[in-house]
């Protein structure tokens, strides 16, 4: 019997775990599992919200530890792990992803000496300003075991000097709750309730520090897509941190003057689903958005300089934008000028809905 903690802490991680707790508990002969939240995201919009949607179990134990700048949000994620790891004994802790409660976990058993897995292991955008891109780096030098969803990324691992054995192509599990989750997020009624019909409106996601924390910038952004509105109704689920630089900013009645603009708070996984699986164009600077339009073929244009998800480009539909307003434009209108995709849309190898048992039978057979 393998006894497992399975950690989640923010938004985006969700998606990742709930797939594998169901694969685990397919198989509680062999396996026992324990679900960690760690509190990074603690709205309800941000995490209660997902558990429902996904038929998450409630977590075992949650951490609660909250905001704070890296080293203060790291460090309470490391002091609050640190006696469930001491207490529960397990044979594997898994983390998924590249958010800090990921590190924060990996760290602490690498310490005491307990063997971590990575999900999502190997993706480099190869931009060290990202707190991201440091969390992914870190957490796969001292994880065992590294799941990647794509083969570029078992090459950026190996290219870093590790052994092939620590490596396993298992393909992306966030993919597995997308295509578990459509039939279901079909009778979702959030286009009739903002009052967007198919395939004749946007939907915009924004939150990474370096679009949302610099003035110039968002307001850059806030201006291509006051433009882009006129042409196109938009649709933007804000993240609590860009809610609060638009007010800091004063940009937000600017935002508010674009009727063709809906400013609207975070969704659900399921409506969110429901949402941008209609859309005609997708706006984000998200990483997993970036894969989910490439599976579900929506056009989706990426508002930063670089991808860790260079396969979204090379066979989905992504088309990495930047975040200049004459390129934002530029690309939206011609986005929305051709009429037809180019080809149907190609979907990246293991990215099938089984990554999750592929997952589990690595941790088996490790
Ligand atoms: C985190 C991840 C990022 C991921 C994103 C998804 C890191 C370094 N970043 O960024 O990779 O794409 O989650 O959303 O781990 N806040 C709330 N309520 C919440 C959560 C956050 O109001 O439930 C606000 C707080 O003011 C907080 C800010 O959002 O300070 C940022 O939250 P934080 O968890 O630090 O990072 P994210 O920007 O959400």
């Amino acid at each position: 019997m393998l006894k497992v903690l399975n950690i989640v802490g923010a938004r985006p991680n969700f998606m990742k775990v709930g797939p594998i707790v169901e694969a685990m508990n397919r198989r509680s002969d062999r396996f026992t599992q324990l679900l960690i939240h760690t509190g990074q995201h603690y709205d309800a919009a941000m995490s209660d919200a997902f558990f429902e949607d996904l038929d998450l179990p409630r977590p075992h134990r949650y951490l609660g530890v909250g905001s704070g700048s890296h080293a203060v949000q790291t460090a309470a994620v490391m002091t609050a792990f640190e006696p469930i790891v001491v207490e529960k004994k397990p044979d594997w802790v898994l983390v998924v992803g590249d958010v800090n409660s990921t590190l924060a976990c990996a760290l602490v058993c690498s310490k005491l000496g307990v063997k971590v897995a990575h999900v999502e292991a190997g993706l480099r955008s190869r931009d060290r300003t990202m707190p991201e891109e440091i969390n992914r780096l870190l957490t796969d030098q001292i994880a065992d075991l590294l799941l990647t969803p794509s083969t570029d990324a078992d090459d950026n691992l190996r290219a870093e000097g590790i052994p092939d054995e620590r490596i396993r192509f298992v393909g992306n599990v966030m993919i597995d709750s997308l295509y578990k989750q459509l039939e279901r997020a079909n009778r979702s009624e959030i286009r009739e309730q903002l009052g967007v019909a198919e395939k004749n409106y946007a939907v915009l996601t924004l939150h990474r520090p370096a679009n949302v924390d610099d003035k110039d910038t968002l307001a850059g952004i806030v201006g291509a897509l006051q433009e882009i509105a006129t042409k196109l109704p938009i649709v933007f689920p804000a993240h609590p941190r860009t809610r609060k630089a638009l007010e800091t900013f004063g940009l937000t009645s600017r935002l508010e003057q674009q009727l063709n603009l809906k400013v609207i708070e975070p969704l659900g996984y399921l409506d969110f689903l429901r949402l941008y699986s209609g859309a005609r164009l997708v706006l984000t600077d998200s990483g997993g958005i970036q894969e989910e339009t490439t599976v579900l073929g929506i056009p989706c244009l990426t508002l930063r300089n670089n991808t860790e998800r260079p396969i979204t480009i090379e066979m989905g539909t992504n088309v990495l934008v930047g975040v200049t307003p004459a390129r934002i434009l530029d690309a939206a209108f011609s986005a929305l000028n051709s009429i037809e995709m180019k080809e149907k849309p190609r979907v990246p190898p293991l990215w099938d809905g089984k990554a999750a048992e592929r997952i589990v039978d690595a941790l088996q057979e490790f």
